[in-house]
């Protein structure tokens, strides 16, 4: 069982690697908030997962940034004209999200109780985004739940679109058992969200999942 204390209006939960690294350093959220704004004043492309996601779904879609941060891909999203809802369990990113991207809804919460329903907002997602390897910091005992929530609030012909780096403590066929065993099939999987195709020695992965039976 993970260790578990409040900390400031967020529950350290020692199991999760992004909550560790706030416990170990406070100032890590407003450090990595600064970090992304720096990056955008120096004109990087930071909307390569939201230009992705975009292609695969019909204009004015419903999206949800599972592990949004601070709005980074619902954000641009948002911009493209999608209704967009935005999920993370740091409220300092949160805020930054509402700041930076005013117009969808950015809610903290945790991935592994997701249920938007019971916040008012319906299922049946067009698409769920999970980018930044989101999947590599929530607790290990979590994944398959959150695969399952994301694959509950997606529509069936939905996409779930996923993507973390190799080296991070959760292998990629632990990944896609985890997805099959959470009822989401794969339709594509990329080795980068500029359409690489994933070959064993990649060394990212971004897989498109649907809820959907293979046909
Ligand atoms: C590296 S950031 C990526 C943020 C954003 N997806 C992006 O690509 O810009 C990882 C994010 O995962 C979030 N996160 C980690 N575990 C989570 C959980 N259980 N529920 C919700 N968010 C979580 C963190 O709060 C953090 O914002």
């Amino acid at each position: 069982m993970a260790a578990s204390r409040a900390e400031g209006n967020v529950t350290i939960d020692e199991a999760n690697g992004w909550l560790r690294r706030i416990a170990e350093n406070p100032g890590h959220s407003r450090w990595y908030i600064q970090r992304f704004r720096d990056l955008a004043a120096r004109g990087e492309d930071l909307a390569g997962e939201a230009r992705l996601v975009d292609a695969v779904v019909s204009r004015g879609s419903r999206i949800l940034d599972a592990g949004c941060g601070t709005g980074r891909v619902g954000g641009f999203l948002a911009a493209a004209g999608h209704d967009v809802v935005g999920v993370d369990l740091d409220p300092e990113l949160i805020a930054a999200a509402r700041e930076e991207h005013p117009g969808p809804r950015w809610l903290v919460g945790d991935l592994a109780g997701l249920d938007l329903p019971a916040a008012g907002i319906p299922a049946g997602f067009d698409a769920v985004v999970c980018a930044g390897n989101v999947m590599t910091f929530v607790a290990p005992a979590t994944r398959r739940e959150i695969l399952r929530r994301f694959g509950a609030h997606v529509r069936p012909e939905g996409r779930v679109a996923v993507g973390f780096g190799a080296g991070r403590g959760y292998e990629f066929d632990a990944f896609l058992a985890d997805a099959a065993a959470a009822g989401l099939t794969p339709d594509l999987l990329l080795r980068s969200w500029d359409l690489r195709p994933f070959t064993p020695g990649s060394d990212f992965l971004v897989a498109l999942l649907t809820p959907q039976p293979p046909r």
